[in-house]
């Protein structure tokens, strides 16, 4: 930092940056277990409201007078939009805001620029270069997140749009960026360039994601919030703000490690994600299906095998999440412990339709945290339950990812439900899950098709134990 500068931050927003820059740390750290992430996310919002209070107090801030507007005008905004928004739809909720996370930053790099320029300060060749990546990380963030969120919001199609040439004109586009950028740090007057870097960035983040498709949407959201966190920390450089470094660096680098995750856990190669057109399975798999026998059964016979059991498994999935289950899911929990069943809910980690989905839902109805097992401690255990009941989950359970090469999510860890003796799945039909494809799950001698609502039949099925309790 400038030795100016050093003096011109006051003590106390020093202090301010330090303590936020630690609570910051402490937060994610929580974050990662849900046991402690409730704990994370209040001490995230204590540390950026320290932060908040600190950069108020910096002398450049001369008037408050916008500064309250806009703190109105967002928490007008935010705050309905946190309390609406249903839990499936956060991801493109969670899209929306890395762009105006992107869109701020590439507002603050051109204010920055331009206001450098015509001062006295100098624009080095290292402060040019991070403004440089900050805009270009910024807009191509702000179009990019716009982009994924169109396509979760199905207001833009969600198949992948490709062409002839695509990864070409891709990397051409990505290396002119790079070329104007490298072309201002040699001479920041030449200020005609400055307008083609942001069109260029503002383009890249188009067409880097058209090509996805939408099942690897989360996944290049997670990948954007990194993106909008390393512009943050390039921003941190451009305003010698030691906590913008620091925050921005922590989002950075987590949005990349669950990027990683994600793909690790849908079997996707990091790089096709990046620059392939995946996604959707082709639209006729879901047709294709033959016409094949399966066994059903009513609420009072799940009842009874649920009841009867000595160890229970229950997986659940996406479906769960869209009829809201999971407080009837609870009380199933309840009926069945009392009678002495050990009940386990097998997780896994891309169930639903973002990261941690089951986690939250399970713990808003209050399921013990240590009832939860992730896939790799449940499957081992998988062999020696009695009954698996699948709650609105399908991919996640299908066989066909560990044998069936041709098969689009071949190679996807699964959770082992097809070893257990019994097998019982909740869902409304025969219809395929996320990846489009059929389950052949479905169609074994031990398996039970419950067919009905999540939360209607898990309903009944209480009602049914309940009574037999009484
Ligand atoms: P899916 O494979 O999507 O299956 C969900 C099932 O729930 C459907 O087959 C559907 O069958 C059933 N269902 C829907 N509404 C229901 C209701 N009201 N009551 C009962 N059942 C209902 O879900 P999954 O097993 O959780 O797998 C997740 C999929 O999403 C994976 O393919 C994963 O790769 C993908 N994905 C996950 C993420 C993350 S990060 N979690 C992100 C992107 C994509 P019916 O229509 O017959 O009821």
């Amino acid at each position: 930092m400038h030795p100016d500068l050093i003096e011109s931050v006051p003590l106390e927003t020093q202090i301010c940056y330090l303590i936020a820059s630690a609570l910051f740390i402490l937060s994610l750290k929580w974050l990662s277990a849900p046991t402690t992430s409730r704990k994370g996310v209040l001490v995230g919002e204590i540390g950026m409201a320290i932060a908040i209070l600190g950069t108020l107090r910096m002398p450049e801030i001369q008037t408050f007078q916008w500064i309250i507007i806009c703190i109105l005008v967002g928490t007008a905004v935010g705050v309905p939009l946190a309390m609406l928004m249903p839990m499936t739809a956060v991801p493109q909720r969670t899209a929306l805001s890395h762009a105006f996370g992107g869109l701020a930053v590439g507002c603050v790099g051109t204010a920055e620029y331009f206001t450098s320029l015509h001062a006295t300060t100098h624009l080095t060749a290292f402060k040019m270069g991070v403004l440089a990546l900050e805009v270009l990380l910024g807009f191509l963030t702000f179009t990019g997140s716009l982009m994924a969120f169109g396509k979760l919001q199905e207001i833009l199609p969600s198949r992948p749009l490709v062409y002839k040439g695509q990864n070409f004109i891709n990397l051409m586009l990505l290396v002119a960026a790079i070329f104007v950028g490298v072309s201002l740090v040699v001479d920041p007057t030449k200020s005609v360039l400055f307008p083609a870097l942001v069109v260029l960035a503002l383009l890249f983040g188009i067409l880097l994601i058209i090509p996805i498709g939408g099942a690897d949407m989360p996944t290049v959201i997670s990948l954007l919030n990194s993106y909008a966190g390393m512009s943050a920390s390039a921003m941190g450089f451009v305003l010698d703000n030691k906590l913008l470094i620091i925050a921005g660096a922590l989002d950075g680098s987590s949005g990349f490690i669950l990027s990683i995750i994600m793909c690790k856990a849908m079997n996707r190669s990091f790089i096709n994600v990046l620059f392939g057109a995946f996604g959707q399975a082709p639209t006729g798999a879901a047709a294709a299906q033959e016409k094949r026998n399966v066994r059903s059964a009513q609420a009072e016979e799940a009842a009874q095998i649920l009841g009867s059991a000595s160890t229970v498994v229950i997986v659940p999935g996406y479906g769960m999440a869209v009829a809201q289950a999971q407080h009837k899911v609870r009380e199933l929990y309840d009926q069945l412990t009392k009678r002495g069943v050990e009940v386990r809910f097998g997780i896994h980690p891309v169930a639903g339709r973002m990261p941690g989905h089951m986690n939250v839902l399970l713990a808003e109805a209050d399921i013990p945290y240590d009832r939860l097992s992730e896939m790799e401690d449940v499957n081992p255990e998988m062999s020696h339950t009695d009954v698996v009941l699948i709650i609105g989950a399908n991919d996640v359970t299908n066989p066909a990812a560990r044998h069936d090469k041709s098969s689009p999510i071949y190679g996807m860890p699964i959770i082992d439900c097809d070893k257990a003796r019994t097998v019982m799945v909740i869902k409304r039909s025969m219809s395929s899950g996320f990846a489009g494809i059929d389950n052949e799950l479905y169609y074994m001698d031990k398996t039970l098709m419950l067919f009905g609502d999540a939360k209607g039949f898990v309903g009944e099925m209480v009602k049914e134990l309940a009574s037999n309790n009484d």
